[in-house]
């Protein structure tokens, strides 16, 4: 029987994973069949209960799915209970699997496909929500100078450092609260850009060669981004090369094989324009 997986979401019609999956498992020569399943909004630990009845492996969790992926696991990983939410599942026999392999993702993609390491660097992301949840660990285990979380809501934040106290040391608060400082990378892990918002950033608040770094993916230059061009920031980046590394890590966690993501992100890229 073909080992199955799929990539579980409402709407899901338009994810990357099934041509993602499909790429690494060719590269590696591993036999799998890799598919999208749309659950009902009422109905994901149905959808999951019944894929795993018919032999599913494993299965990648989007939105809005995340947070009830996280409330089936029997087995939660650290990075998944610390951000409240799983993108990834494995199943074996009874127990169920989770992690949360986003934030992993997006510190592989900075340090290793753009050439930023972010040891000794002003660090800010925007936004306190789940994205940001998942992002922090990974990029408090990379030693930077200053790792700040700014959100319009201030109290989220606050809470957010709370939650992390004793595991990474953060720097929270609106966004008004950065005004004079600068950040060599600049996250926009907020939703903001969905609805075309740009967000409140303070003049000044990129530093010279900043890297600037949306968490979506394929919608071009987006508000955040079109902000930092005007602010003079050459080095713009969307969220296609986490994308493909959280895919990647969840491949090999399944697999055993970790699959090159450059070939694949290459596919995947549409032009920042
Ligand atoms: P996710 O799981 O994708 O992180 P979320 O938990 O709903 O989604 O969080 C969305 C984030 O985007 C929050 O930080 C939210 O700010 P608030 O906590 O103040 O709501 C942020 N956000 C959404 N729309 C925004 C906007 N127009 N301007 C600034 N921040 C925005």
């Amino acid at each position: 029987m073909t080992d199955r997986y799929a990539v579980f979401g409402h709407p899901i019609a338009h994810s990357k994973s099934p041509l993602i999956h499909s790429l690494f498992a060719a590269a590696t020569g591993q036999s799998l069949e890799y598919t999208a399943i749309e659950a009902p909004l009422d109905g994901f630990a149905a959808t999951i209960a019944a894929f795993r009845d018919q032999g599913g492996l494993g299965a990648n969790v989007t939105l809005p799915f995340k947070l009830q992926a996280f409330e089936l696991a029997t087995d939660p990983a650290e990075s998944a209970r610390l951000a409240g939410a799983a993108n990834a599942l494995k199943f074996d026999g009874d127990r169920i699997w989770a992690e949360n392999f986003d934030g992993v993702g997006l510190v592989n993609d900075i340090q290793r496909n753009l050439g930023t390491a972010l040891a000794g660097k002003r660090v800010l992301i925007c936004g306190a929500g789940g994205a940001t949840r998942g992002a922090v660990l990974p990029i408090a285990q990379q030693s930077p100078a200053l790792l700040a979380i700014a959100n319009r809501t201030a109290e989220t934040a606050h809470q957010l450092a709370r939650d992390f106290d004793g595991l990474a040391q953060l720097q929270t608060g609106g966004y008004e609260a950065l005004a004079g400082e600068t950040f060599d990378v600049v996250i926009n892990a907020t939703s903001a850009g969905l609805s075309q918002a740009s967000l409140p950033l303070p003049a000044g608040v990129f530093a010279r060669g900043a890297l600037a770094y949306e968490m979506v993916y394929g919608k071009g230059l987006t508000p955040f981004l079109l902000q930092a061009q005007a602010a003079g920031v050459e080095r713009v980046a969307d969220g296609v090369g986490m994308l493909v590394e959280q895919a990647a890590e969840a491949f090999a966690w399944w697999r055993g094989v970790r699959p090159d993501t450059q070939p694949v992100i290459q596919r995947l890229t549409v032009p920042l324009v």
